[in-house]
């Protein structure tokens, strides 16, 4: 039984397989429309979510199966005390596969210790969140045409960005892949990070704190929230949360190929006159997260079928 908990728990190769695969769906979704007929996805969601919620369960509708689950902690009985592992253990009587959100790093960790079915880390509090990383990488793929020789720029809270500890972890094992790291220095990314996958793994980087003067040197640009609901007070996201603000005369400076992602919800990183530029592929990359989260449903459905 695999479940996803990282996207280190796939290789280069299971990624690059992933892609092709959600590449074909988008060209020919018609062909994929019955494939998981029979089967049940559980969205176990103990923390709020757009995207990842509703894509994974348009994932399964498009693939021809079927949904159900909770979308928050209240709403269901962890309300009542419930465990993850006393949940998984009767979702996996319900549904044929489960993704799982929690505000608790490691909390589907956990469930997949308990689960007679695929648990996927659909986002573990400030930790991973693997099937937005691979989403930005089919969009990266599918839109810049390669996953090597880049130079990323990663800006916001890199301390509490999930999304962004999981594109480090995954974009170091593609060959010369820089990263700039622009974040005040209250929100660098954790010394983990740096210790164990840029330092460990010989990864070129810069730490710094001005957006503008690295625009020009950009292939990427991946664009944070400040994560209100990670901080433990209130004054300091508030100092914190309008750091960067990318606007239509910042974007003046960024080369003309340079494409700007971001996982969203966005707040006010990015000014809304930025959404017209052909270089801001946000919103096109939040559909195809439906394509990818397809690609993954089918896989691992079908690994635990054999
Ligand atoms: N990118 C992302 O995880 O968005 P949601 O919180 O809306 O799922």
């Amino acid at each position: 039984m695999r479940h996803l908990m990282n996207v280190l728990n796939l290789s280069v190769e299971d990624v690059a397989e992933l892609i092709v695969l959600a590449e074909d769906m988008m060209r020919e979704p018609a062909k994929y429309s019955e494939v998981c007929k029979g089967k049940k996805l559980a969205t176990c969601f103990y923390e709020p979510s757009t995207r990842t919620r509703l894509s994974f369960e348009a994932a399964m509708l498009n693939l021809g199966g079927q949904v159900l689950g909770f979308s928050s902690a209240d709403s269901s009985s962890a309300a009542k005390g419930e465990s993850v592992a006393d949940t998984i253990r009767v979702i996996s009587g319900y549904a044929d596969i489960c993704a799982m959100r929690h505000p608790k790093e490691g909390a589907p960790y956990v469930a997949s210790l308990h689960s007679s079915i695929p648990v996927i880390n659909a986002g573990d509090g400030g930790h991973n969140h693997p099937t937005q990383t691979l989403t930005d990488l089919l969009t990266i793929k599918n839109l810049k045409g390669r996953l090597d020789n880049l130079t990323v720029g990663l800006c916001g809270d890199l301390k509490f960005g999930r999304t962004v500890h999981s594109l480090v972890e995954a974009m170091v094992r593609y060959p010369n892949v820089k990263f700039v790291m622009i974040s005040p220095p209250e929100l660098k990314i954790p010394d983990y990070l740096r210790r164990d996958m840029l330092e460990a793994n010989g990864i070129e980087y810069k730490e710094v704190n001005v957006l503008e003067d690295v625009l020009p040197e950009l292939d990427l640009l991946y664009m944070t929230r400040v994560q209100r609901e990670r901080f433990f007070n209130e004054e300091d996201y508030i100092r914190l949360k309008d750091s960067f603000i990318l606007d239509a005369k910042k974007m003046k400076l960024a080369p003309k190929d340079m494409l700007v992602l971001h996982p969203l919800p966005r707040v006010n990183e990015i000014s809304t006159e930025v959404d017209k530029d052909p270089r801001a592929v946000y919103f096109k990359q939040a559909q195809y997260g439906v394509y990818i989260r397809m690609a993954l449903i089918m896989t691992l459905l079908a690994e635990a079928d054999n």
